[in-house]
């Protein structure tokens, strides 16, 4: 059994998969585990298209034909469009990780093209879960919140169980590719996917460990005689 910290300190995204299928058993086994995570009122509002074989090939097909020909990006909801401040600088901070761990150069830019494509192909991983959620409860905040509560535990999961995941917002930039050719009905609402396989130990990304800001920076105290 593995402990709870292990999964969540030794967890981190994979972009680097084998190619060897992933058992059917082994992700229910997965979606049951991460499925305990908690959601208002207990709603549960989220739903899983696991998709692999043709159908992945077609959505990788067509997320990259739509990306090279410059189609701008359609997601199912609210955007808050490019990150600033230290938002833009933490998302530097990783693509810098990724890149030195690459070794792809900073004025690459083939080098860039070809990591930025590998991401809208789910980074050739044999399987990819289209986490979505019910469109009757469409334009609030909460099932969204459900959403990546479940797609959280959901990668801590397949971590305990020997699988590596990497959540793909690049996926599903290009949502009607996704929803033609998985089949998702019109009552449900795409939130996100999620790239999953067995992690591809010899590919260098996977060294790399995402840094966190400081626990002081996020957390303020209210009511603690030792407030700091
Ligand atoms: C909502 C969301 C969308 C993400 N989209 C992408 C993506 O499109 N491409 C990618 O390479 N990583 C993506 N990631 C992975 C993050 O870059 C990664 O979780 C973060 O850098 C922390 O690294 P770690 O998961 O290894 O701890 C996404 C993560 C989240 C939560």
């Amino acid at each position: 059994m593995t402990s709870y910290d292990d999964v969540v300190l030794g967890r981190r995204s994979i972009r680097g998969f084998q190619k060897k299928p992933v058992p059917k058993a082994l992700i229910e086994e997965v979606i049951a585990l991460a499925m305990r995570a908690p959601s208002s009122l207990n709603t549960q509002p989220w739903n899983f298209y696991v998709v692999a074989g043709e159908p992945l090939d077609r959505i990788r097909a067509g997320n990259t034909e739509r990306n090279l020909a410059g189609v701008p990006e359609s997601r199912e909801f609210r955007s808050h469009g490019a990150y600033a401040g230290e938002h833009r600088e933490r998302q530097i901070g990783i693509a810098k990780q990724l890149f030195a761990a690459m070794g792809i150069e900073r004025h690459d830019q083939q080098a860039r093209q070809d990591w930025v494509l590998r991401g809208f192909r789910q980074f050739d991983a044999p399987v990819s879960i289209v986490v979505t959620y019910d469109r009757s409860i469409h334009g609030g905040d909460i099932a969204p919140f459900d959403c990546g509560a479940v797609t959280n535990a959901l990668v801590n999961a397949a971590w305990s169980r020997g699988l590596g995941c990497v959540i793909n917002s690049q996926g599903i930039m290009q949502s009607p590719v996704v929803r033609q050719h998985a089949a998702i009905p019109d009552d449900q609402v795409i939130m996100i996917c999620v790239a999953m396989g067995f992690p591809d130990e010899t590919f260098p990304a996977k060294a790399v460990v995402s840094q966190r800001k400081a626990v002081e920076e996020a957390v303020v105290f209210v009511g603690f005689e030792d407030e700091r």
